[in-house]
């Protein structure tokens, strides 16, 4: 894919579930007029699903089919992604990569209300403890390319808001 260089940049919002990402998203997109793909949602609109992971009560998904979903869009460019995983991306989707990041008491909490189960509410905080998304974006992406944001108050979206468009009003002046 030769991205022109008046074509809008592509960026990845990912994050443990819970961080903030679609909050985040939401008002990004609609400020920087980015179309908001929401993978765990188009996964679940387009039955991109393997099979139910019964012990995290979560299904698995079916990473080819989404990516053969995603090229066309991603061409277009001008699309923020949200996945709570970066790793199985083309690196060359995405211009830049933001990790939401979020305390573990309050991502706990956050967690609690969607009703997850123990297994999957342990996991999850284990996740953003161990740094796994953020860790796991430095691998996966040029480091310069990887930013880490917070999302656990109204006063950081606002920030993380800003660094975002910071971001691509450096990008565009390139
Ligand atoms: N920066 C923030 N400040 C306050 N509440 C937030 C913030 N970001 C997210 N939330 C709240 O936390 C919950 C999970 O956020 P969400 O954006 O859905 O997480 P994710 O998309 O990463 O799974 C939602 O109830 C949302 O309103
Ligand atoms: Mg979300």
């Amino acid at each position: 894919m030769e991205q022109s260089p008046d074509t809008e940049p592509n960026i990845l919002i990912t994050g443990t579930p819970g961080a903030g990402k679609s909050y985040l998203c939401e008002r990004l997109a609609e400020q920087l007029k980015f179309n908001w793909l929401d993978c765990s949602k188009i996964a679940k609109d387009n039955n991109f699903v393997e099979e139910h992971d019964d012990e995290f009560d979560c299904p698995i998904l079916d990473e080819e089919k989404l990516m053969d979903h995603l090229e066309p869009l991603m061409a277009k460019g001008g699309n923020i992604v949200e996945y709570h995983g970066c790793d199985f991306f083309p690196e060359r989707w995405f211009e830049a990569v933001f990790v939401v990041t979020c305390p573990n008491t309050v991502l706990y909490d956050r967690l609690k209300d969607r009703n997850y189960n123990e297994r999957k509410l342990t996991s999850n905080i284990e996740c953003e403890i161990f740094g796994t998304i953020l860790e796991e974006a430095y691998d996966s992406y040029k480091e310069d390319k990887v930013f880490k944001l917070s999302g656990e108050t109204k006063a950081d979206a606002d920030k993380s808001l800003k660094t975002v468009k910071n971001w691509y009003r450096m990008y565009k002046r390139k």
